[in-house]
């Protein structure tokens, strides 16, 4: 029993503070990691939104002859980088083609092997890459077992809107690797 004239804490009561300030502190500390992934989110510049990925306009119909032959478009877009906005800026090219059936593809140009852009050869009707020499048929596909590309070109979705305006939904794959693996 505590004596009335003593003015000290009892251990009870002691023990109920600890409770509630080491509660407190639990609380706090939960408390503290929304608020650090939110402040993660606005100052890492790779999470901010881009619009790489969505479909962006490339050419016209009338601009792609439908002799089969693959044509190499500049892919124009906005673009955020880790802290500004760029309008109508390069983010990469295609080389799109009007298949024999009248079918629209679309390949980046980015060798899958170390990054180069490739060149279309007419002369071979193939894809030739300059840096080590893949060789890659005109659907893309590796023509060369000797090629040192893992994987073939990398083909993008392409449609045709209005039926005029060609859009690609643009995107960059990781080099090296025999899957695709999207660049974010
Ligand atoms: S980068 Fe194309 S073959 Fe190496």
């Amino acid at each position: 029993m505590k004596d009335p004239k003593d003015k000290r804490p009892s251990a009870d009561e002691r023990r109920d503070f600890l409770k509630r300030l080491l509660a407190g502190i639990i609380g706090t500390v939960l408390g503290l990691f929304p608020a650090a992934a939110g402040l993660k989110f606005f100052f890492d510049p790779l999470r901010r939104k881009s619009i790489v990925g969505a479909p962006v306009r490339v050419t016209s119909i009338e601009a792609l002859p439908a002799d089969g032959v693959p044509r190499k478009f500049p892919v124009i877009a906005d673009r955020e980088d880790a802290w500004n906005k760029f309008a109508n800026v390069p983010i990469g090219a295609v080389y799109l083609r009007r298949t024999p059936e009248g079918k629209l593809e679309a390949l980046n140009v980015v060798c899958p092997h170390a990054g180069c852009p490739v060149d279309f050869k007419p002369e071979q009707g193939k894809f030739l890459c300059p840096c080590h020499n893949s060789l890659f048929n005109v659907d893309g596909k590796i023509a060369d077992t000797a090629s040192p590309a893992a994987r073939p070109l990398d083909s993008l979705t392409v449609e045709l809107r209005n039926e005029k305006e060609i859009w690609v939904k643009f995107q960059n794959y990781e080099a090296g690797k025999a899957k695709k693996i999207p660049v974010a």
